[in-house]
């Protein structure tokens, strides 16, 4: 029961060794990993995978985190625990309080946020505010409120976190036989979960795990890619101040991890792209069409995959494995606008490869 079959206590030894009765847990993780097919030829890419993270428990990564933050949570006394959210970390926050009996309080963007992030962050029982401000603000405002009212902060700046997302790396490697990719693919937004899988790679190298450090392309949204910018122009790290994307999720201007993200990218010889919202879209029309779905800023992982072939940085005989972090189930309206094909004016974004619905009058 519980811990034994969770994909992230498999390996608690690598995250944190506690006692079975000790662990929260949704049995996250056991996620798969699919030949990209479609997504694939349209990457360029002989040998791509799709790690789907959206199959967790809450449909996104965050669960991995989660379960080892509301443990931890618990193991320190703590009645209540705190986020501030684009979305996927409130609903898991909020799924995984209401398992261990912690009362949850929600920091959001009003009306910036997917609604079915937000219809689940409501349906499991979290005190949910929305704040007026974007995703920067509400950061720094539950950082302050955690402070002065000794709540719990379950973002992605509480190491617990990082060490429980560390577990998709270690379950794609254990799906590849020990196999190391030659490159892992993965969208950034507040920068955690591109620090979980370099540190948890650098853990297993260094203990003589693994022998090859794979390399990592963090893969941001134009709009929105504060690490992109000082990567590019080797400039010092400056905040965007309007951050903008379809892919709300990653719509982040100023992320809390960025200086552990950049050592991470150092340490594996690793690489930052940035992708339109049409390189998004499109990059998102050929996982769904594959048959496999995912989140606008998952499709980052596929986006930014094919932007680095062409651009000469990635082999096309490379073995590529990416990351779709969230479910496509997230975010219908991204869905639905780019298929019907209307041109999402603020973003200028059109469905290129749309699939029109039909009407048909049946009276
Ligand atoms: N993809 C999805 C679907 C996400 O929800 C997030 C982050 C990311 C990628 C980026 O990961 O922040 O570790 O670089 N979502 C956070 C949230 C910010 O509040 O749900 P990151």
């Amino acid at each position: 029961r519980g811990a034994t079959s969770s994909g992230v206590w498999r390996y608690k030894e690598l995250i944190f060794d506690l006692p079975d009765d000790q662990i929260v847990t949704r049995q996250e993780g056991n996620t798969r990993l699919y030949d990209a097919g479609k997504a694939g030829v349209y990457a360029g890419l002989r040998h791509f995978q799709l790690k789907h993270e959206g199959e967790n428990p809450t449909g996104s990564f965050k669960d991995r985190g989660m379960t080892c933050g509301t443990t931890a949570a618990r193991f320190y006394g703590a009645k209540t625990v705190a986020c501030a959210s684009t979305g996927n970390t409130s609903a898991s926050m909020a799924s995984y309080a209401a398992v261990s009996g912690l009362s949850s309080v929600i920091f959001i963007p009003e009306g910036k946020i997917a609604y079915g992030k937000l219809a689940q962050a409501l349906a499991f029982g979290g005190k949910t505010l929305q704040i007026r401000g974007n995703f920067d603000d509400a950061m720094a405002l539950v950082q302050q409120v955690c402070h002065e009212l000794n709540i719990y902060l379950l973002n992605s700046i509480n190491p617990f976190r990082i060490e429980g997302q560390k577990a998709i790396g270690f379950e794609v490697l254990q799906q590849l036989d020990w196999q190391v990719p030659d490159w892992f693919v993965i969208p950034g937004g507040n920068l955690g979960n591109n620090t979980a899988l370099s540190k948890g790679m650098k853990e297993l190298y260094d203990l003589g795990i693994i022998d090859k450090i794979p390399r990592i392309a963090v893969i941001q949204a134009a709009g929105s890619a504060p690490l992109y910018k000082m990567w590019k122009n080797h400039t010092p790290y400056e905040a965007v101040k309007n951050p903008e994307t379809i892919a709300t999720a990653i719509k982040i201007g100023n992320p809390v991890s960025w200086e552990k993200s950049l050592r991470g990218l150092e340490w594996c010889n690793g690489v930052v792209e940035s992708v339109t919202e049409q390189e998004i879209m499109d990059a998102k029309a050929m996982v769904d069409a594959a048959g496999i779905g995912a989140e606008p800023a998952s499709c980052c992982s596929v986006a930014g995959a094919k932007k680095l072939v062409d651009a000469g940085v990635i082999d096309p005989e490379a073995h590529v494995v990416g990351i779709l972090t969230g479910n496509v189930l997230k975010d219908p309206d991204a869905v639905i606008g780019y298929h019907k094909d209307e041109l999402f004016d603020h973003y200028g974004i059109r469905g290129t490869y749309a699939n029109k619905p039909q009407v048909i009058d049946a009276t």
